[in-house]
């Protein structure tokens, strides 16, 4: 518990306890002390010195009432007083201070042997009915100080109560010290967790979801969610990961960030913490949330969504907490600081991506449509090159780079002219030789793109055989990339279920046998095999859908860079 949260009343008592070293030492001696706070109030149980004084307060002598008006005194007076108290005792009342506060006084007293002399003790046991003769024969034992020893008394006392406050201070800052240190660590490597998952590959969902689980585990409370508005509002749907065993569904997150959450986040510009919810009965939410802390995610000074930490678990409060405090708020607006860093770094690299997509399919598109028979193949040979790699159980990433490599893949035809593509009727040598150039330019055109290298085999390949009868370098079988494999197979598919200039589209029988015949010479046979076992006939509907709206526009989400 940090020092600066602990009140007066808890200050002292805990100075009381470490007080009782110092009370037993100077019990030794024969000497009293008691603790008394800034209201005159005592504090943990008055302490008589010795036998003497403890049966005469037992007796009912006014001890400690004597030992609270000296205490009042020094609180009056802000410093150390000394005096004889009417049993004839001396006492001695020191102020404790906390950082310049006043927070009480600590009392002194011994009894002296003066009092032995002075007829006090004979006075006492009158007064209050003890036995003279034996409650002398206590004094003699209890009264070892005179009354020359008060000023030695008071430097001893002050010193005592000094070095003891000093250690209560030190201890109660190391503790804050430790608590602090302990906070911090959690949050840094909680941090320092989220960082290494900040990928702006990866999709946001698996990030926030990710934020969610920490947070649950770290703040120790039953409900996490993360909510994220739309962006572009008409384009996208609002995106909401909700972690915990399941006290709140996401139609209560929805309800409750967008009535009670949302508008305070708004009016404060910053997190809250609410400790003592009450939703409207007809919202709705019933009694499912008692407390929140949430914090908003900012991006370019504009609120993108926001993190919500519900229903603090009682076993994780401290002694005395209730509900979340000021930790809790920092470690979630530290971790919506860099949410909102990962959402904005992630929207930038959407968009770069969308337009390189863009740029690609208006490229790709450009070249088709030289020849009006070929309009959307570079499209559609992408898309089956996405199956058949599906259907070969490749990892997403590769499964992406195929589906590109399809797209691009004659975009060597750029240099070729349009007299020769879209030539009716056979080409001569000439012209062929020209048209078996555009692997190669391919190649050579995409090698300016860092990004899209993984591209290069494939395009490069696509025209290649089996049996070494392709172009342009009539590779043999192994030296084919799979890439090339499934890009050419999907080509030789498309142009034989397409129109040309110089026929109709092939009936899907006819299809089926030519690639069935050219298994293991054109094509890879256990591609081949692959590709019939897939439903071809459902898959020609999707093909014949709008271009765009089949493809992603997203692909390197999944990391294929
Ligand atoms: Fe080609």
């Amino acid at each position: 518990m940090s020092l600066i949260s602990i009140n007066t009343n808890g200050f002292l008592a805990a100075m009381e306890s470490t007080f009782a070293n110092l009370r037993e030492q100077l019990g030794m001696l024969g000497l009293g002390l008691s603790i008394w706070d800034a209201e005159g109030q005592e504090v943990g149980g008055f302490a008589p010195a010795g036998e003497f004084c403890r049966r005469v307060c037992q007796a009912g002598a006014p001890c400690a009432a004597r030992s609270g008006d000296l205490a009042r005194r020094a609180l009056e007076r802000g410093e150390t007083v000394s005096d004889r108290l009417e049993c004839g005792c001396c006492a001695v009342a020191v102020p404790l201070y906390q950082r310049r506060r006043l927070l009480g006084a600590a009392v002194g007293c011994f009894p002296v042997v003066e009092m032995l002399a002075e007829g006090h003790v004979e006075r006492l046991c009158d007064e209050f009915g003890l036995d003279r003769r034996e409650m002398t024969e206590i004094a003699r034992v209890s009264c070892r100080h005179s009354l020359g020893e008060l000023e030695d008394f008071q430097r001893v006392l002050e010193w005592g109560i000094h070095a003891e406050q000093t250690a209560a201070v030190a201890q109660s800052e190391l503790t804050t010290l430790s608590t602090n240190l302990s906070t911090t660590y959690e949050e840094l490597n909680l941090l320092y967790g989220i960082s290494g998952s900040m990928k702006v590959t990866g999709r946001p969902e698996e990030f926030l979801r990710h934020i969610c689980d920490e947070l649950l585990e770290v703040m120790n409370i039953s409900c996490a969610a993360a909510l994220v508005y739309p962006h572009p509002p008409a384009v996208e749907e609002e995106l909401l990961v909700v972690s915990g065993p399941g006290d709140l569904n996401a139609q209560q997150i929805r309800l409750m960030a967008g009535a009670y959450v949302a508008p305070k986040l708004a009016r404060s510009g910053r997190g809250i913490v609410e400790n003592h919810f009450r939703a409207d009965p007809a919202s709705g939410l019933g009694r499912a949330v008692a407390d929140f802390v949430a914090a908003p995610l900012i991006a370019e000074r504009h609120p993108i969504g926001m993190l919500i930490g519900i229903n603090k678990q009682s076993m994780a409060l401290l002694p005395g907490q209730t509900g979340f405090d000021s930790v809790d708020l920092k470690l979630i607006g530290s971790i919506a600081n860099q949410t909102a860093v990962f959402l904005a770094n992630h929207r930038l690299y959407a968009d770069l991506q969308d337009l390189l997509m863009g740029v690609l399919y208006a490229l790709t598109s450009s070249i088709d449509a030289k020849d009006p028979y070929t309009c959307g193949h570079s499209q559609r040979v992408a898309m089956i090159s996405r199956r058949l790699a599906q259907a070969c159980g490749l990892p997403a990433a590769r499964v992406e780079t195929i589906y590109l490599t399809g797209l691009l893949h004659d975009i060597g035809k750029i240099g070729v002219p349009e007299a020769i593509l879209c030539k009716p009727g056979r080409l001569s040598d000439e012209e062929y030789e020209q048209v078996k150039l555009h692997p190669m330019r391919g190649a050579k055109i995409l090698e300016g793109i860092r990004q899209l290298e993984a591209v290069i085999p494939g395009v490069l390949t696509h025209h290649e055989r089996l049996d070494g009868r392709g172009y342009p370098q009539g590779l043999l079988a192994d030296q084919v990339p799979l890439e090339g494999r499934i890009v050419g197979l999907a080509d030789c598919f498309d142009a034989m279920t397409s129109e040309r200039t110089y026929r109709k589209a092939l009936p899907m029988e006819t299809v089926v046998a030519e690639i069935r015949k050219h298994a293991g010479t054109q094509f890879d046979a256990n591609l081949v095999e692959k590709f019939l076992a897939m439903d071809i006939e459902g898959f020609m509907e999707e093909l014949r859908q709008p271009a765009r709206t089949a493809l992603p526009t997203r692909l390197f989400q999944e990391g294929w860079i």
